[in-house]
């Protein structure tokens, strides 16, 4: 990453952290239930390799208890406040499969290149300021032969959803995600990677809003 690139995303980190401290208190109950189709399906794809998996933007570690005992999950997030429900969740529910928790940017873990079996995102692509610097960050920690899993919404590309979507996209840095997420991002960033091949797409309830995208890393 530039010097300016790498400014730029303190700056937006800065954002992301303010507005996921006010969400952290209450980030369950307006989210939990919304978004659990795609947990279980990012989950269920990432742990069908089984080993070590990371799971990137933990948040407040809703979807944990979706991973069996028989893998081991590592869990960062740049949201201390989410963080801390995270390891709560852990203990309360006594979950063995959690390896680890700690707070860390996605566009520089400090875990050597090809450490995962799996990494998992859950609507992360959408919060972290440079999606393509934190999707490099995934491919190179995870093995060749191994599959980064996301979950997202992509946003519509016409249409008066297109609309109230851009309209709400100037209200990104308040709200802590970006409504509009053209499918370009990822496609984009796929095609640029020879070491890459798009496995899956799919949509997700509830009605389709979300799509999970499964990418294996080929060499
Ligand atoms: C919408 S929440 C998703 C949380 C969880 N995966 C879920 O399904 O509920 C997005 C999370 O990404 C985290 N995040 C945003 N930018 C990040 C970054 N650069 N590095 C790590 N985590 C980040 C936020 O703090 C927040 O907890």
């Amino acid at each position: 990453m530039t010097e300016t690139r790498r400014e730029i995303a303190q700056l937006e980190n800065a954002h992301v952290e303010e507005a996921y401290a006010r969400w952290a208190p209450v980030y369950d109950l307006a989210f939990a239930a919304v978004m659990a189709p795609g947990r279980r399906a990012a989950v269920a794809a990432a742990q069908c390799r089984g080993g070590l998996i990371l799971d990137v933007g933990v948040g407040t570690g809703l979807e944990l208890p979706m991973f069996d005992a028989k893998v081991s999950v590592v869990g960062v997030d740049l949201s201390e406040p989410m963080l801390r429900r995270a390891q709560t969740r852990a203990a309360r529910e006594k979950l063995l499969q959690v390896a680890g928790l700690c707070v860390m940017d996605a566009t520089r873990l400090a875990f050597p290149s090809g450490a995962f079996d799996s990494v998992v995102a859950p609507y992360v692509l959408t919060v972290v300021p440079d999606p393509a610097a934190t999707l490099d960050e995934l491919a190179r920690v995870v093995k060749p032969g191994g599959e980064i899993v996301l979950v997202n919404h992509v946003g519509a590309e016409s249409g008066p959803l297109a609309w109230i979507e851009s309209w709400l996209g100037q209200k990104s840095a308040s709200l802590g995600w970006r409504p509009e997420f053209p499918w370009a991002i990822l496609g984009d960033w796929i095609a640029s990677r020879p070491d890459l091949r798009l496995v899956e797409r799919r949509k997700i309830p509830p009605l389709g809003l979300f799509t999970l995208a499964r990418i294996e890393r080929i060499k």
